[in-house]
């Protein structure tokens, strides 16, 4: 999604985020307007309860391009907004130069990987690009792990969503807090 960059005061006195995040997580999915915005909004609603939302970076991109430029599905935002997390933004189409800025690119499912996979401007940038259901400490290991796309169902998948891609975020926030060594900013 591309979204309104932080704000940063002019006033000395007051205190603003750092210029340079330590980490920078890109969510994918296929049209970027309901499984990787949703992910993008939870993860951000989760670093700012922690503190943390100057020291890491996320933004969510689609592997198509039908979506560009519209807000997230009416029916992602209205789950969301029932658990208390708030969607902005608008759909952008993920792009092979996005590798070298992201050190992390998480799919929503095995065919955004295999497609994420493609895009990489140089085999050596493919593995920072993994499944986000990774992170779950809850997905036992026999468990499928994608979030399914629920654009084409009847509406009840979008809980389902909500459900999977906050379990996996909060295991992402732990994972993020341990490898880089995070602290709260605030
Ligand atoms: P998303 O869902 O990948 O979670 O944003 C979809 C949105 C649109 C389409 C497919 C999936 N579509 O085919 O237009």
């Amino acid at each position: 999604m591309n979204t309104v960059a932080p704000r940063q005061s002019a006033d000395p006195a007051e205190p603003t985020e750092p210029v340079e995040p330590v980490v920078r997580v890109c969510f994918v999915c296929l049209g970027n307007i309901c499984r990787s915005p949703t992910a993008e909004a939870v993860m951000r609603s989760l670093l700012l309860r922690e503190g943390l939302h100057g020291v890491v970076a996320v933004e969510s991109a689609g592997t198509g391009a039908w979506h560009v430029g519209e807000p997230p599905d009416t029916r992602a935002v209205a789950e969301a907004r029932r658990r208390g997390v708030e969607m902005q933004g608008t759909a952008r189409q993920f792009h092979p130069g996005d590798f070298y800025v992201f050190d992390l690119i998480l799919a929503m499912d095995e065919r955004n990987l295999v497609d994420l996979h493609d895009l990489a401007p140089e085999p050596g940038l493919r593995n920072k690009a993994r499944l986000l259901r990774e992170f779950d400490p809850a997905r036992r290991p026999d468990e499928d792990a994608d979030v399914p796309d629920p654009y084409y169902g009847n509406g009840v998948g979008f809980a389902r969503v909500f459900d999977l891609v906050h379990a996996a975020c909060e295991g992402l926030l732990d994972h993020l807090v341990k490898a880089y060594g995070l602290r709260p900013t605030t």
